[in-house]
This record gives C-alpha cells, sequence and structure tokens, in this order.
C-alpha cells in the first residue's frame, strides 16, 4: 500500500506503509463517528511549505505534542484532558483504532485533538522547525523478522526530522516491550548528537501505561522506557 493522503507534498517520496488500516468490519455506530465526528478533527498537509501545527487549533495553545501511531488512543486523550493548554495531534492509520479513540472522546469537551489519518512520517517530515513541544513513540510495531528491521519506525532517519521538528529542551518519549526493539532504540538515541537521555525512573506521573503495555504486562513483559531531551541548538551568528 502506498500513502496517499490529500494535500502530501507534492514532492513527497510514495512510501510503502507498513501494517495494517483494516480490521473487523466498523460497526454502524463506529462508522457514524468516522463521518460525523473525524471530519472535524481530521486535517491535511499543505501541498508545499511546512505545516505549522498550531494553525490547526482554535484556541490559544502553550504548545504542540505529537504521538505517533496512537493505536486506541488512551493515551492520545489522556494527555489532551491532563494537558488543556496543549494542542494533541495524533497519527495512526488503523480504523478500529481510530474508531476506538472517536468513542473515547465522543463525549468528553476535548478541543485540542486534530488528527492526521495517515503515516505519521509523512507529518513528521512536514513540521516547521521547532513547532513541536514533545512528541511520543509508544509501544511502535516491533517488525522482529531481520529482514523487517528497516520497517521500524524508530530509526535515524525519524529521529533526525524529530530533531528539526522539537524546540530546544523538548522532550521525546518512546516505549517498547520487546527487548530487541529495546537495544535497538537505546542504540539510536544514545548515537543521536540532537537527542541527551532523561531518567524514566522514577516513571513521569503523566506517563500512563497505554493498552499495549498493559497487554505486555499481562502477558509477563517488562515495557522499556525511553525519555530524551532535544539539545539546545548551537546561538546563531
Ligand atoms: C503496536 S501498536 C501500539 C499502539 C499504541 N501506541 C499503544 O501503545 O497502545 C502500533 C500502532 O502504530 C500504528 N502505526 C504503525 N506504523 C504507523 C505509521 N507509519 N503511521 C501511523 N501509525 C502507524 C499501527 O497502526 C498501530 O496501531
Amino acid at each position: 500500500m502506498t500513502t496517499s493522503a490529500p494535500g502530501v507534498h507534492a514532492d513527497a517520496p510514495q512510501r510503502r506503509l507498513y501494517g495494517r488500516r483494516r480490521g473487523r468490519p466498523l460497526r454502524a455506530g463506529q462508522r457514524a463517528l468516522f463521518e460525523t465526528l473525524l471530519p472535524p478533527l481530521r486535517f491535511a498537509l499543505p501541498e508545499s511549505g511546512t505545516l505549522d501545527p498550531r494553525s490547526l487549533f482554535d484556541a490559544a495553545i502553550r504548545e504542540v505534542w505529537l504521538e505517533i501511531g496512537f493505536g486506541a488512543g488512551e493515551h492520545l486523550a489522556y494527555q489532551a484532558a491532563a494537558h488543556p493548554d496543549c494542542g494533541l495531534i495524533g497519527s495512526e492509520v488503523f480504523e478500529p483504532g481510530i474508531a476506538h479513540l472517536l468513542t473515547e472522546i465522543k463525549d468528553r469537551p476535548l478541543n485540542n485533538v486534530r488528527l492526521f489519518i495517515d503515516d505519521a512520517r509523512l507529518v513528521i517530515a512536514a513540521l516547521a522547525p521547532q513547532s513541536l513541544g514533545r512528541a511520543f513513540i509508544l509501544h511502535p510495531d516491533p517488525w522482529p523478522k531481520e529482514r523487517h528491521k528497516k520497517r521500524r519506525i524508530v530509526s535515524r532517519e525519524t529521529l533526525d526530522q524529530l530533531a528539526v521538528a522539537l524546540r530546544d529542551g523538548a522532550e521525546l518519549r518512546i516505549a517498547t516491550d520487546d527487548p530487541d526493539y529495546g537495544e535497538w532504540i537505546a542504540e539510536r538515541v544514545a548515537a543521536h548528537p540532537d537527542f541527551v537521555p532523561l531518567p524514566t525512573d522514577p516513571r513521569p506521573a503523566d506517563w500512563p501505561p497505554t493498552r499495549y503495555e498493559l497487554k505486555a504486562q499481562a502477558q509477563g513483559r517488562v515495557a522499556r522506557l525511553f525519555s530524551c531531551r532535544r539539545r539546545a541548538r548551537p546561538a546563531g551568528p
């Protein structure tokens, strides 16, 4: 499947999206939410130039945070409710997960959520420099087979692009319960010149476990949490 977001930069590479968009058919109520609740929350990328994510929000917000692959969206909804002064952008492609988030927020007064229903790599690449205050990549697909590891979303390229989009001092949070992916992430974060590791023990109070983390815990696996700060850019001339 190639990505096909409306409003994607004309020169954006057509990249393959690994992972599923569809699961079990949506129930009628979920389909209705796709037609009513999703359109005002959903955004497309500008055809050229960069995206200033503040422009997606009506109300005054302090900064914009991004969650990549929000799954069923509980963490996104939690952050939006806990930080009403921040705008939360969530990116996800799996329809049942999106439907779950819409169900979760339909009766809640969350005006600070916007959704990019396509490949997160497109929105990361389009964000204006220093336009994000925080980013989350929680339990990304581990792609355990050797030949599939190049599909992992945590890569030097993604970290490079996030380093552009995150403002100085902004936090990047990553979690995985896959030991091999944990090592992979640790190596890439430690090797990246723009990120400084931060402690995650004790666990930050505003970092609740996601659905995948709870599932992993129930199966006896321990999640590895990573937090790092975007290093301050050198002062200009
Ligand atoms: C293992 S699930 C974890 C979901 C959630 N973060 C959690 O911790 O419960 C990974 C999610 O990332 C989504 N995903 C994978 N690649 C993506 C991409 N390129 N852009 C947006 N979402 C993606 C998948 O659809 C899936 O819902």
